[in-house]
């Protein structure tokens, strides 16, 4: 009779919960250190995956989230890509985008702005204001998009 310990199947088992155990204790182990940081060392920003260069058609603009479930506007042009925090200047309400006027719009108040994110009617085109924009990473080899976000800590304020 074998021991089993030592059957072929004995060791897959072991070894797998090993790694479970491994990585378990490194994931805890890290958000440990993290907690541990003062908040100013701790990174502000991280890269999002926010999909494939594929997945944005040029002229359009396609809507993502941050990690605090802010929506992020992305467009795409001939030239590149630009990230548009949704937030209107204004009040703070949500703008979307209105692809058969080539614009992004905000309800509230009527806010209009270019597709460059200058407001142009409205009370943010009466103030000047534009939409904030988020920086981005391409990675043309992979075919990736990344928008750069606020980091999210798992500390408590
Ligand atoms: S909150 Fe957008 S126009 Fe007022």
């Amino acid at each position: 009779m074998r021991d089993e310990g030592t059957t072929r199947r004995g060791v897959l088992a072991s070894a797998l919960m090993g790694v479970g155990l491994v990585t378990a204790y490194g994931t805890l182990g890290v958000q440990g250190l993290l907690f541990l940081l003062p908040k100013r060392l701790q990174p502000r920003t991280r890269l999002l995956f926010a999909g494939r260069i594929d997945d944005y058609p040029v002229g359009g603009v396609r809507t993502v989230h941050d990690l605090e479930g802010t929506p992020v506007l992305i467009r795409r042009t001939e030239e590149g890509f630009t990230a548009f925090d949704a937030t209107c200047p204004h009040l703070g309400c949500k703008v979307h985008w209105e692809p058969d006027e080539d614009r992004f719009f905000c309800p509230c108040h009527k806010g209009m702005f270019h597709a460059d994110g200058v407001g142009y009617a409205g009370p943010p085109g009466d103030a000047g204001q534009r939409l904030s924009e988020l920086n981005m990473k391409i990675d043309d080899v992979a075919g990736v998009v990344y928008l750069e976000v606020k980091a999210v800590s798992g500390r408590l304020a």
